[in-house]
């Protein structure tokens, strides 16, 4: 099969489109045709061997795929050839850990593509029981966009952000794959959305995602904004996948007793945390690494009832997976980007 391989760690130079044999499905697994796959961030890290160093070469990435099933091997119902599916984005590795719920609870949950080979590529293998069916009715395109950045959202901004109707919630980076889910899906319970772009381009998606106020930070400081918005008292809840660089503001813009989820770190991994305000403010700081495959479905759910979108910026054939990659460094991208075999 054609693959998007990387054999070292290093910049989109170091990938390479070539053959490799094509994968043989086991016991328990499913083949699938790859007909789209997203890209995130994380793949960017990982290729750079900024996650992790014990990757096996050659390797390919990718953890959101939508296809269809072209081989099942023995026990892996229900799947049959030429179901559409999608893969789960995240999945214990470990089968010892297979029962563990939430599935991103157990040790050996990662992202898939991490040590296993993902989705750029012609065909990916996977354990039967993390497939899903794709039942979104959207082009695979769109399908292959959304699923890891719907668990993200619906674990980070659902269930440990615990947002509400009604409620006034602040997102970072609103234009990112991973904000722009948890815009919509803020917007879609009913809460009332505060988001950040670095550019104007980026301000009419965040506004067609449900976004009430979108601040370019380049402009306005948006902890200043945040408080003008809701007269002094500050946000409920706040959305991060920024990090550090926005973590002072993000907590000076949040309100008493009020919720802070991060799960990235775009803007670097160290902070200085006030302890005084912490306890003082009674803020409550939660960590969000993905989600379970129930949050998978719900998102999912949504998508196809149409209460989130999938907003796709570009695709490329899956050859041109450097040119990729360098566009989503660029920091230009408006919603997510998927690569296309050809
Ligand atoms: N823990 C999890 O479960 C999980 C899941 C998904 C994503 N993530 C993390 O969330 C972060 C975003 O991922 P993504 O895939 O949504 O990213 P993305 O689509 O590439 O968007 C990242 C955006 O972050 C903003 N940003 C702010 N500071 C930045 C900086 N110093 N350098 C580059 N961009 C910066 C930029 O928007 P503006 O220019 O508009 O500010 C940029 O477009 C990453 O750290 C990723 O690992 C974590």
């Amino acid at each position: 099969m054609k693959a998007a391989v990387i054999h070292q760690f290093g910049g989109p130079e170091v990938f390479r489109y070539e053959d490799l044999p094509d994968p043989k499905v086991g016991s328990g697994e499913v083949l699938i045709k790859v007909a789209a796959c997203g890209i995130n961030r994380y793949d960017l890290y990982l290729r750079m061997g900024a996650i992790f160093q014990d990757i096996a070469f050659p390797h390919v990435m990718g953890a959101d795929v939508a296809g269809k099933v072209v081989a099942v091997g023995p026990d892996a119902a229900p799947w049959r050839e030429g179901d559409a599916v999608i893969v789960a984005p995240g999945y214990p590795i470990d089968p010892g850990d297979w029962e563990i719920r939430p599935e991103n609870a157990a040790s050996s949950f990662e992202v898939t593509g991490t040590h296993s080979w993902g989705g750029d590529a012609e065909y990916i293998r996977v354990p039967a029981r993390f497939v899903l069916r794709d039942d979104t009715g959207l082009p695979p395109e769109k399908a292959a966009a959304m699923p890891l950045v719907l668990m993200t959202a619906v674990s980070a901004v659902e269930k440990l952000g615990e947002v509400k109707a009604g409620q006034r919630v602040l997102v970072q980076a609103g234009a990112s794959g991973s904000g722009n889910a948890c815009v919509q899906l803020a917007a879609a319970l009913g809460a009332r959305v505060a988001t950040t772009v670095g550019a104007e381009e980026k301000m009419p998606l965040c506004q067609a995602s449900g976004a009430e106020l979108v601040i370019n930070h380049r402009r306005r400081n948006f902890a200043d904004e945040c408080l003008d918005w809701t007269d002094g008292v500050g946000v409920d809840v706040v959305i991060d996948n920024v990090g550090a660089s926005v973590f002072e503001d993000n907590l000076r813009c949040l309100r008493s007793g009020g919720i802070f989820v991060n799960f990235g770190l775009v803007g670097g991994m160290k902070a200085e945390l006030n302890i005084r305000d912490l306890f003082f403010r009674r803020h409550q700081l939660r960590g969000s690494f993905m989600g379970s495959l129930d949050d998978l479905r719900r998102g999912l759910a949504l998508l196809r009832h149409g209460k989130i979108n999938a907003f796709v910026d570009r695709t490329f054939p899956l050859k041109d997976v450097a040119e990729a990659h360098r566009y989503i460094d660029s920091r230009a991208v408006k919603g997510k980007v998927v690569l296309v075999p050809k």
